[in-house]
């Protein structure tokens, strides 16, 4: 897979805002740049609430990018972060970004496929943001997730769902542009997870607040257009409107959704 991988581009951001290659970062400044998923860290809040969060927690990101989420939970609420992300580039990116913040010392950045496997039973939660839809085993990738947990540890995920039928055209630009070839409705996500084990489902469809998002995106980032290209250049930036483009098609033709889900392992 090769998305998300010009991680140039936050530093590039970084240094517009002053702050050289080897500077400490304060991570409330990062956020801007690191969350590679909707809504920001408002939806990582989110996880904090649903899960009731707080330092003396193991968490797992699977998925963890450039390590955006996994340092704002670090930062705001004290939880011990593994962050677990599938792409070299991606997760050395994260070591460096998590060491210039000062939290490498609750943060450990792990380079690995979370189908391969995971500690099992060594975290009290999971949480994910807009990873599961990159991977079309998803039997196995809940069996992987349920055996992680702790009994009674819960798991928050962000991802998309087919909220309609999607036609040949979406469904194409879905594996091109968005490396996703698997999109199950929340009936088939429903079953699986009960499938997997869990229990005290909570689903709740996102798409409307995702499809404004997106749209707001992609028109910022238009109206931004020069001063992007002037710092991050033609490539990165014609890469990123195209991909930020077909997203917004994608949610505003009703096919594509939204989901949230929330779950538990049980305590038996
Ligand atoms: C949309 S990005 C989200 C990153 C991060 N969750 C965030 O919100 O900033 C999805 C990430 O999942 C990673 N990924 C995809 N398949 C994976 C797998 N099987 N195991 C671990 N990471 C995976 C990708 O490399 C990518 O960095």
């Amino acid at each position: 897979m090769k998305l998300y991988h010009q991680v140039e581009r936050v530093f590039n951001e970084l240094r517009a805002l002053g702050i050289a290659a080897d500077d400490p970062i304060d991570v409330a400044r990062l956020v801007a740049f690191d969350q590679y998923h909707y809504l920001g860290t408002e939806a990582v809040d989110e996880a904090v609430r649903r899960l009731g969060l707080n330092p003396a927690l193991q968490v797992l990101e699977v998925g963890s990018g450039i390590g955006g989420p996994s340092r704002h939970l670090a930062h705001s609420c004290g939880c011990q972060m593994t962050a677990l992300e599938l792409q070299n580039d991606l997760h050395d990116t994260a070591l460096q970004l998590t060491a210039r913040c000062g939290l490498d010392g609750r943060v450990r950045h792990v380079c690995g496929n979370v189908l391969d496997g995971v500690t099992p039973g060594g975290y009290d939660a999971l949480v994910s943001w807009l990873t599961f839809l990159h991977i079309p085993e998803r039997p196995q990738l809940y069996a992987r997730c349920f055996e992680a947990l702790k009994p009674g540890g819960g798991i928050y995920v962000e991802d998309y769902f087919a909220r309609g039928t999607l036609t040949d055209c979406e469904r194409e630009i879905l594996v091109r542009e968005v490396f996703c070839e698997h999109v199950p409705d929340m009936d088939e996500y429903r079953a699986e997870l009960r499938a997997a084990g869990f229990e005290n489902l909570e689903l709740i469809d996102m798409s409307e607040a995702w499809a404004v998002f997106v749209q707001e995106r992609w028109s910022g980032f238009r109206a931004m257009r020069e001063r992007n290209m002037r710092l991050h250049g033609a490539e990165i930036i014609d890469g990123l409107e195209e991909f930020y483009s077909a997203v917004v098609e994608l949610f505003a033709g009703g096919n594509l959704g939204g989901i949230r889900f929330v779950a538990n392992k049980p305590l038996q």
